[in-house]
């Protein structure tokens, strides 16, 4: 003890403090999210997250060659059809948005990590994450729906599929199809703890898909139940998923820090769009430092037990990381 014991000897250059350093943030770590738009002529910029814009499928092309060359090695792809319907029918069209973006990413960067997010509510016409029946959701019958979506993406080319739904057994369900479709070497990454979060906020501009009635309350987790937020982990591993993630990021970094205790499987962290939205929008009011704040809050998030951040600051932070 002190005076014997002084942790500033380790501090006193940055070179020491470098040596000593016990975590650290990697590009390779970093998921990009990227919004493709169906029957857009031009992008379009989100009010709400600024700096991400909507793309349009012929320039998915160039834009991830631009993305490989900011040293981003995965991205994670969110599609916006132009017709939705009750039965969620765009979102396992063979010739839907995300099909062909992930087709397109494929030809223009051929060793891109294309991660797609396989849902429905941006696809139906109520804008919930799964199909109605008799007022609700229907939960057995979504996940079939949902491992159609994952089979889509699967024959064009995708590296992981990611089931952002919250319905019971969807990990086990796209499986299934996936292994009847001979994609065994199609991975799962789960929003397994998916929480009802109002920092979802600017990703509803960015993706149209508010639900038109009532919230997601009835499938997500509640922030206040972190033992179910373990259940979800835990049945998803027992349903075969190969990466689990908690979502959001910043305010659940406790179950993070408790999934890395509790299980060996890779573990992803969401940090959503309200994540970056609160940053950005300090950083426009002066209040803050953007890049310092960034690097807090990734470095966070890497520091509680994440293996795979998926982030929009994955582009803006490339430059300080490299
Ligand atoms: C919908 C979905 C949401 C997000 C990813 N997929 C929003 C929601 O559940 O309403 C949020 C991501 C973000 O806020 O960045 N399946
Ligand atoms: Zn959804």
């Amino acid at each position: 003890m002190f005076p014997k014991q002084r942790l500033r000897r380790l501090r006193r250059s940055e070179n020491i403090r470098k040596m000593v350093q016990e975590t650290h943030l990697s590009l390779d770590d970093l998921v990009y999210p990227v919004f493709v738009g169906e029957g857009l002529s031009e992008p379009q910029v989100i009010e709400s997250m600024p700096g991400i814009r909507r793309i349009p499928p012929q320039m998915v092309h160039d834009e991830m060659q631009e993305i490989r060359a900011d040293g981003i090695s995965a991205v994670m792809l969110f599609g916006i059809p132009k017709v939705k319907d009750g039965l969620g029918s765009a979102a396992y069209d063979q010739d839907g948005v995300v099909q062909n973006a992930i087709r397109e990413t494929r030809r223009s960067t051929p060793d891109m990590v294309i991660m797609a997010d396989v849902c429905m509510c941006q696809y139906t016409d109520t804008g919930h994450c799964g199909i109605y029946k008799k007022g609700a959701v229907d939960n057995d019958t979504t996940i079939q729906y949902l491992g159609e979506i994952a089979t889509s993406y699967a024959k064009a080319g995708v590296d992981v599929v990611s089931p952002s739904a919250m319905m019971d057994g969807q990990v086990a369900a796209i499986r299934e199809h996936l292994d009847k479709g001979g994609y065994t070497n199609v991975a799962i990454m789960a929003h397994s703890a998916k929480h009802h979060s109002s920092l979802y906020a600017p990703f509803r501009d960015a993706a149209d898909c508010a639900p038109k009635q009532g919230d997601r309350s009835e499938y997500q987790v509640s922030y206040a139940n972190p033992r179910q937020a373990m259940m979800e982990v835990a049945l998803d591993i027992e349903e075969g998923v190969d990466i689990v993630m908690i979502k959001p990021a910043m305010t659940y970094l406790d179950l993070v820090a408790e999934s890395r205790r509790r299980f060996d499987i890779p573990i992803a962290a969401y940090s959503v769009s309200g994540e970056y939205a609160l940053v950005h929008a300090a950083h426009a009011q002066g209040m803050i430092d953007k890049n310092a704040v960034m690097l807090e809050v990734l470095g966070s998030i890497k520091r509680a037990g994440a293996d795979i951040i998926i982030t929009y600051f994955a582009r803006e932070v490339s430059g300080l990381l490299r």
